[in-house]
């Protein structure tokens, strides 16, 4: 029987279509991943992986997968922690989950720069914390979304889903990708190279892949062009931003704060200098994580699986 190893619990049940199929299914049953040495071990004589964000999917991991391996299923649609290289060499095919996560990241990034601009959580933890005394006209003041000027960094499928919300909400939408998009027309976006974009944005939003040409693009350089009071929001990977830069232009004032649903280090420990600023919200990477979403995530991942292993082509390759 061939075996599919899954490095966490699904929602839903597409698994059971694996097993409706007749592959072995086995899946890592804890709340934290496997330890490096313990999931070397599981993916031995495995077929298919079905993989995560957090999973480093290496050279190593291949060698220990052995010639049975065929597919890498990522469940997400980055996939900067697979190398693609090492796969392809071992003709390993890699899958990933585009599209129907789109609408829910969108959601989430928009709900980031809400939630800054407006200090929702600083407005939540005034009233828990029993401060809340008196109508003021003066208390808590932001940033108004309507008639501000929003930067999109990354003009794919996410970041048009953020330009539609930005749209909605009254905004001037900006963005930059590496050439300029017909799409844009439709949502009245106009094209800006970054630095420019930066110069001239109240919010930037990032909503491109990492790979070497994003790695820290948001470095000192790019924070400084920002606009004073600026709100960066992150929901795309946590290593597009330098992290001890960002918290210096946060703390020197420079920015107006930040929203980040990824960060770097990755997951951000309760003591990291960001999490003592009022004026940053971090939440765990859920940006994909509505329920329908992260059960559609599952079926397409099963169904690159089996694609690939019945020999067809799967319908989301990366390789
Ligand atoms: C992705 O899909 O790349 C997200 O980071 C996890 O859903």
């Amino acid at each position: 029987m061939k075996r599919v190893f899954v490095t966490r619990n699904l929602p839903g049940n597409a698994l059971e279509r694996l097993r409706a199929a007749g592959y072995a299914v086995e899946v890592w049953p804890e709340f934290l991943p496997p330890p490096r040495e313990v999931l070397l071990e599981k993916v031995r004589g495995a077929a298919a992986l079905i993989t995560l964000v957090e999973d480093q999917v290496d050279a190593d991991l291949l060698e220990a997968a052995g010639p049975d391996l065929k597919v890498i299923a990522q469940y997400a649609v980055g996939y900067d922690n697979i190398d693609l290289e090492a796969a392809r060499r071992r003709g390993v095919r890699v899958t990933n989950t585009p599209g129907v996560l789109t609408e829910a990241t969108a959601d989430l990034a928009f709900a980031l720069l809400a939630a800054v601009a407006r200090r929702v959580v600083e407005g939540a933890a005034y009233v828990r914390e029993g401060k809340w005394r008196t109508w003021h006209p003066e208390l808590l003041l932001g940033a108004e979304l309507h008639g501000a000027t929003v930067g999109i960094v990354g003009f794919g499928r996410i970041g048009q889903a953020f330009a539609r919300r930005c749209r909605g909400f009254g905004m001037r939408i900006l963005y930059t990708s590496r050439t300029p998009k017909p799409e844009a027309a439709a949502l009245e976006a106009e094209f800006r190279p970054l630095p420019e974009l930066l110069a001239e944005a109240d919010f930037v939003s990032l909503h491109t892949p990492l790979n070497e040409a994003t790695h820290r693009l948001i470095d000192r350089a790019a924070l400084e062009r920002m606009k004073p009071g600026a709100i960066l929001v992150n929901t795309a990977r946590g290593k597009i931003v330098d992290t001890a830069t960002l918290v210096a232009a946060l703390e020197a004032g420079h920015l107006g704060g930040a929203g980040l649903d990824v960060t770097d280090p990755e997951p951000l420990p309760a003591d990291h200098p960001l999490l003592r600023l009022p004026n940053v919200v971090v939440t765990p990477h859920i940006g994909s994580a509505g329920r329908a979403t992260r059960e559609a995530m599952a079926r397409i991942a099963v169904e690159n699986v089996l694609a690939v292993l019945e020999g067809r082509e799967p319908p989301n390759p990366v390789v």
